[in-house]
């Protein structure tokens, strides 16, 4: 189903070894949260802020998702269709699209994955009962159709996000996209256009992101980097401009550490490509046979998974060196269009379904916070996934819907979207002993065009909260406020029955002569505003 080249060399060199993941965190003192003895045990950490620096703007589309014909992700996830007693608009869920709406999402790739480079898009235009069914032969079961173009558009409007297409080069042709692209796009009376309108549609949509194939090294075709290469420039000639505005055209890029795919693609293709895709899941064990579970795990699979997510930093440092080599101005955006946890499947919940706890928030901060640091050459990204697959923001039950921990780390940290990313140096105790050992503060911060200062800090350890001195260079601070994500153990999760556990609160801070003072819980992801 899923190819995946290089996974045994990639497993072999991010192994933790057991006993360091075991290790317990060593207590540096036993302040509480006041700063007033307790029995909690916390360290302290020195953060430096440099508030009054230019930087490069966070592109709002860093915090995007990614929508797949995939299990539950689409049928019922999205669509429930027009008859359902589900409230919807159009067939589309409402509270799915209240909860993406306020957590601002930029940007919805669609409709694949894998199975973009099965899908024919003329299958899911025109009267929906006419519409074929299709084996999903990616992912199991048939494919209605029901959920097509036009849908995934009115969605998209919906949601206020830009649509991020993904087009069949694995079992397509240029012609196929090239139709695609003019249907949607056109606005003259050429014969597709004048179908797009006889569909409903009068006026072209506007799309700006298409991404020319997916996972091509497996699923999209099982090609060398060389082969994808030339695929590419040849699909790339046949991108057109239909109205006023060109594609940005997303070549497939490497899977974590293929450094030489990034190497010939980017030596053959720098100049036709915009954008270049980089996938990345972390797996608590780093075995794709068994990757571990979703919700019952100890310390060594926390740290374990939290040190596989920081892989990320490595993985996109060494990518962007080698562009640079092919474009040194950065013009071509490295975009994460495939990141999260994948665990496990829960059995009988559909393809890819697992479930989210605190874990899953602190993947998903340490992710953004990267992200956001490498805002130079990172340009865009998409979690993996939306709804009900892998690390979903939202998971439904039928006509019952939960916000997962990863949603509430999107909606705290949709502040630094389109801020300019500021300085930010954090001096804390390892989270662990050796070679192992993990920082147990991770940040970024933001400035945005208000002037407010945005700081996401994320505390790795399980056991001990931070508390944090945080001096502001190049300003002062007049006041702080924040809010918190945290639970009471490393596995609290929200859930159709319990309700929902893990949901940010206030956090409170104090102004100092030289910046700021805050007091982070164990296991938490907090976002501090300061003006
Ligand atoms: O997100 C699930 C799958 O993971 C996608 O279809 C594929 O691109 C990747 O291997």
């Amino acid at each position: 189903m899923i190819t995946r080249r290089s996974i045994a060399a990639s497993i072999a060199a991010a192994t933790l070894s057991t006993a360091a993941l075991a290790q317990p965190a060593p207590a540096s003192s036993t302040k509480s949260s006041a700063g007033a003895a307790s029995s909690a045990p916390s360290f302290d950490a020195k953060v430096e802020l440099q508030a009054d620096r230019p930087g490069p703007t966070i592109n709002r589309n860093i915090y995007g998702s990614f929508a797949e014909h995939l299990g539950r992700g689409v049928y019922e996830g999205i669509w429930v269709g027009e008859g359902s007693p589900i409230p919807n608009t159009r067939g589309l869920r409402n509270d799915v699209i209240a909860a993406l709406r306020k957590v601002r999402l930029p940007v919805l790739r669609w409709p694949g994955g894998c199975f973009a480079d099965e899908y024919h898009w003329r299958d899911g235009i025109g009267r929906r009962a006419q519409r074929p069914r299709r084996a999903n032969t990616s992912w199991g079961g048939v494919e209605t159709n029901a959920f097509g173009l036009h849908e995934f558009m009115d969605f998209a409007a919906l949601i206020g996000a830009e649509p991020y297409v993904s087009v069949n080069v694995g079992s397509g042709t240029p012609q196929e996209m090239m139709e695609w692209l003019e249907y949607m796009t056109s606005g003259s009376d050429s014969a597709l256009a004048q179908l797009r309108r006889s569909n409903g549609r009068k006026e072209p949509w506007k799309v700006k992101f298409v991404g020319i194939g997916n996972e091509a090294w497996g699923c999209g075709g099982n090609m060398t980097p060389e082969h994808y290469a030339d695929e590419y420039k040849r699909y790339a000639a046949f991108v057109k401009k239909y109205g006023d505005e060109s594609f940005v055209k997303i070549a497939v890029g490497p899977s974590d550490e293929d450094y030489n795919w990034t190497e010939v693609v980017m030596k053959q293709a720098a100049k036709h490509i915009d954008g270049l895709s980089l996938h990345y899941y972390t797996l608590p064990t780093g075995n794709w046979k068994s990757k571990g579970s979703a919700t019952t795990f100890e310390e060594p699979e926390w740290r374990s998974t939290l040190s596989r997510t920081l892989r990320m930093d490595t993985f996109i440092t060494k990518h962007s060196a080698i562009m640079d080599k092919y474009d040194p101005q950065k013009r071509v955006a490295l975009i994460v269009d495939e990141w999260g946890t994948w665990y496990d499947t829960e059995p009988g919940k559909g393809a890819l379904y697992q479930q989210s706890t605190l874990r899953d928030g602190l993947v998903a901060a340490l992710n953004l916070n990267l992200f956001n640091q490498h805002a130079d050459r990172v340009k865009m990204a998409a979690s993996a996934q939306t709804i009900n697959v892998l690390q979903s923001m939202i998971l439904t039950d039928q006509a019952k819907m939960v916000l997962t921990p990863t949603y509430h780390v999107f909606e705290m940290y949709a502040v630094h979207q389109d801020a300019t990313l500021l300085p930010l140096e954090i001096k804390a105790p390892r989270y662990g002993a050796g070679a192992d050992a993990l920082p147990s503060l991770h940040g970024s911060a933001s400035r945005d065009a208000r002037g407010v200062l945005h700081v996401s800090l994320v505390n790795l350890d399980p056991k001990r909260s931070a508390e944090v001195t945080l001096a502001l260079k190049g300003r002062s601070a007049k006041s702080i406020s924040g809010r918190v994500l945290t639970a009471a153990t490393i596995n609290a999760l929200n859930d159709f029955q319990s309700g929902s556990v893990v949901v940010p609160k206030p956090l409170e801070g104090k102004v100092t002569s030289g910046g700021v003072s805050v007091s982070l819980p164990s296991k938490s992801v907090s976002v501090l505003s300061i003006e």
